[in-house]
């Protein structure tokens, strides 16, 4: 018996997993195992031998199966000490931070141009950035000879050999979506038009590509008095002070009169703040919409008038948040982005100011 003991113990104190244990279980307690045969030898013992080995057996057996018990839980212990261990975490640490992205000036300011604007009953319209010569010029009453389309250093698009049809352009300006709109939707008609324009031109003030937003009011009895309240309405709002405008005499061919517009601004110091001082910057070109333009968007001219006008986006950017250089805004540099990009949850509206 102690041999059985020996062997049993020892070998429980060395198993290395729970099926070892289970075999040895077997081995030593099971129905079969070496222990339960021994016991079933008591029957053929004289009585004392059994009152001797009875006791002694069934001590054995307890003995073994608390061993099997404690080695059980002992290699439950280790196998969640080597699982703790394995997948330890401090929740201490700090937390990864993630970039965020943040929105360009330029939409933020085409988002506050609209804001404004749509409050006034203005709705948004767009057009195509690849304009035909038609809609980019003949029907705002800008004929083949004219001196604005070389002015204005139009990217022509190609056309196959032998095609010798007008090549389309890259728009100059977004004046195209006054005729797409009132082809559309006739007059009357109030609409807003910010979008991507395309000139040859490049320094501190000009890049290829640019922002513009058109506006257009068709109605009866729309008057230059209409276009001026727009006006300083908008910029009041836009700059958040009161802005002074200055309309001068000038010329554009989709407009008679035409006018164009500077803001009230002040120069000191190197840089331009706008709704003060003396000065005056020039932002906007306007007038009352051409009688060849309306017809061109298949409105009566004689029974509808309005106005219109066309602004620069990045302009007004560069203005409201002090941004020297235009190229900059399409750089793609990753550290301008950061300065001078809006939260994407900083969504300009009127009554949570712009
Ligand atoms: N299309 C003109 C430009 O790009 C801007 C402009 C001037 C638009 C007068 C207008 C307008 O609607 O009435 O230079």
């Amino acid at each position: 018996m102690d041999d059985l003991r020996q062997k049993y113990l020892a070998a429980i104190n060395s198993a290395d997993d729970e099926a070892a244990l289970e075999d040895l279980r077997v081995a030593a307690v099971g129905k079969k195992g070496e222990v339960s045969l021994k016991m079933r030898e008591l029957g053929k013992m004289t009585p004392e031998e059994r009152q001797v080995a009875g006791p002694a057996l069934n001590a054995l057996k307890d003995e073994i199966n608390s061993a099997l018990a404690a080695k059980k839980v002992a290699l439950e212990d280790v196998a969640l000490d080597a699982r703790l261990a394995g997948e330890w975490l401090d929740v201490t640490l700090p937390g990864r931070t993630r970039r965020q992205g943040t929105i360009h000036p330029v939409s933020q300011v085409t988002e506050e141009v609209t804001a404004i604007l749509a409050d006034m009953g203005f709705a948004v319209a767009e057009g195509p950035q690849i304009e035909d010569d038609w809609h980019n010029f003949d029907a705002l009453n800008i004929p083949g000879h004219h001196s604005a389309r070389t002015e204005m250093d139009t990217f022509y698009m190609a056309r196959p050999e032998g095609d010798n049809r007008p090549p389309h352009v890259l728009r100059t300006h977004t004046s195209p979506v006054q005729i797409r709109s009132m082809l559309e939707h006739g007059a009357p008609i109030r609409i807003i038009c910010p979008g991507r324009v395309y000139r040859a031109d490049y320094d501190q003030t000009h890049t290829p590509m640019f922002h513009q937003v058109e506006g257009l009011a068709i109605d009866k009895d729309i008057s230059m008095a209409n276009l001026k309240w727009v006006l300083e309405e908008f910029f009041s709002a836009f700059f958040g002070t009161k802005v002074k405008t200055r309309f001068r005499a000038s010329h554009f061919p989709f407009t008679e009169p035409s006018a164009e517009v500077d803001i009230q601004c002040s120069w000191e110091g190197g840089t331009v703040k706008v709704g003060e001082g003396d000065g005056w910057l020039e932002v906007l070109g306007s007038g009352m919409v051409h009688p060849h333009v309306l017809r061109s968007g298949g409105v009566d001219p004689d029974q509808w008038q309005g106005f219109a006008f066309g602004m620069g986006i990045d302009r007004m950017a560069m203005l409201k948040y002090g941004v020297p250089d235009l190229r900059a805004f399409f750089d793609s540099d990753l550290r301008w982005l950061r300065h001078y990009g809006f939260s994407s949850l900083a969504v300009p509206t009127l009554h949570g100011g712009l």
